[in-house]
This record gives structure tokens, sequence and C-alpha cells, in this order.
């Protein structure tokens, strides 16, 4: 089977969620945000369907959580840029001999059951970009 990459989801961290919530409603014209707090990653999520891709509002849990430490950092704005592969260990590889430096430890369970890598933004444009593996 042949097909396009996906954007899995776009996260954009935020200082107040319930506040971005409101604020990407009004942009969408839809009320409808999903919740979930991932404790293992230290975020509160917010999201948005958006056909096929999430958008993602990311409050840290802590100011000493990976998100709490870019807002302090940088302040609210894109966080990461999910990618949807079909396997990420092949990904991986691909990405490692192309250079690129991985973030913590790779491939991990993330949200939804899906496994979940990281490359340093350093190689990517200045992007940390997830790459994304549906369960199964
Ligand atoms: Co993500």
């Amino acid at each position: 089977m042949s097909h396009y990459p996906r954007v899995e989801h776009i996260a954009i961290a935020v200082e107040n969620l319930e506040a971005a919530i409101s604020v990407y409603a009004a942009i969408l014209g839809r009320l409808d945000s999903g919740r979930e707090t991932v404790e293992s990653e230290g975020v509160r999520i917010g999201f948005f369907d958006l056909g096929g891709a999430r958008l993602e509002l990311l409050e840290p849990l802590s100011e000493d959580s990976p998100v709490g430490r870019f807002l302090t950092r940088r302040g609210p704005g894109l966080h990461h840029l999910a990618l949807e592969v079909d396997d990420i260990e092949a990904a991986l590889e691909r990405c490692r001999a192309a250079g690129l430096r991985t973030v913590g430890d790779a491939p991990r369970q993330g949200a939804g059951g899906r496994l979940v890598a990281f490359l340093h933004p350093e190689g990517t444009g200045g992007v940390l970009v997830e790459l994304s593996q549906a369960p199964g």
C-alpha cells in the first residue's frame, strides 16, 4: 500500500489550557475539545480533531516538566510537529543515518497506545519532530 505520510498532530505549548481552548474553539468554530492528562509526559492536553490530524494544546503539570521548561525558556508557541510513520524503527534508522539526533529513550509508549520518538530540533530546522506509529 502506498500513501502520503500524514500529520498526526501539531502541538502548541500554552500557559493556561482552558483559555487556549476557548481561543481555538473560536478560531475553529467548534466547542468539542477533548481533554487528556499524560502523567508520564507531565502535561494536560486539550485537543481538537482537524479531520485526520489533531491540534493539541499542551499545559505543563509542573515547571520542571519538558513543556514547563520549554515555556520558561521560550514562552508559549509551537512545541512539536508529529508525523505518522508505518515503521518507527525503520524511520529512526533512516533519521540516524541522516545524522539526526533523537531525544530521550526511543521509541516509547505515548498517548493512545502509540509508539513515539522525538528528533532533536537542531537537525530539523528548529522544530521538535515527533515520529508516531499507530498501535497494532
Ligand atoms: Co505529541
